[in-house]
């Protein structure tokens, strides 16, 4: 199996499931118009994101890594009309487009994006936990510490979702030395390791290529 079968995968399975969507669709073209990288998560995989929120009947979610807001506005969609979504991100200029992209999707009222390092803004926004689910999608150099201080601001029940955790197979390199890797290598063995959570990890392929999420159930 090639990349060429993955991405026709994902494109006839966005055509049946997903289809045209304005918003979602404007903000990937603003991205890419921007110069931004074209690393947001896939339309079946933003769905995913949505039904799991949905499911989970999530009411306050925090992002860390925005980009253009494509992952935010699936995110962002599954909430109540008062519910919350705070989302992280770097680069100004990133968080410029997406916070015009949300404003688009009509989702201006219930998300808000904050700019900055976001080991320097999550302290500012250490109140207005406990969140019911987080999606890790920044910079996989520091999920570890990004994963620590989702478990302390959960609650039983919080969802904590990472994007990236498997990098094409990378992540089995016991010796690698790139920071990527590494990052990801001591999240997985966080995870495992901390009995507040239950977890697993999924591989995937598709459009992005191989790579795979990890999910983790903060317990009782
Ligand atoms: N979640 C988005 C994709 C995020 S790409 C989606 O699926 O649509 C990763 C983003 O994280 C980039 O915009 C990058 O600028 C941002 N980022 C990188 N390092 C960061 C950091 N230390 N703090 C906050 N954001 C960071
Ligand atoms: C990269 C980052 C991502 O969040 C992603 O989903 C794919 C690629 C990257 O930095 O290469
Ligand atoms: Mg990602």
């Amino acid at each position: 199996m090639t990349q060429r079968v993955w991405t026709e995968v994902d494109d006839y399975i966005s055509g049946l499931l997903i289809g045209a969507d304005p918003a979602l669709d404007g903000a990937l073209e603003a991205g890419a118009k921007a110069g931004m990288p074209q690393i947001s998560v896939a339309p079946n995989q933003g769905k995913l994101l949505n039904l799991i929120a949905r499911v989970h009947g999530a009411r306050t979610v925090l992002e860390i890594g925005t980009l253009a807001g494509y992952s935010t506005i699936w995110l962002a969609r599954a909430l109540p009309p008062d519910g919350k979504l705070i989302t992280l991100e770097y680069d100004l200029v990133h968080a410029e487009i997406a916070t015009a992209n949300i404003a688009a999707a009509g989702l201006a009222d219930r998300v808000e994006v904050k700019v900055g390092a976001a080991l320097d803004t999550l302290p500012t926004i250490a109140g207005e936990g406990p969140f019911d689910l987080f999606f890790i999608d920044a910079d996989k150099v520091n999920n570890p510490k990004y994963f620590q201080w989702a478990l302390d601001h959960s609650r039983p029940g919080s969802v904590i979702i990472v994007d990236n955790v498997v990098r094409s197979g990378l992540v089995i390199d016991a010796t690698s030395t790139d920071p990527s890797v590494l990052g990801t290598r001591e999240l997985a063995s966080m995870i495992a390791n901390e009995p507040r959570v239950s977890a697993t990890i999924i591989q995937t392929v598709g459009e992005k290529g191989y790579d795979g999420f990890a999910l983790a159930l903060v317990e009782g």
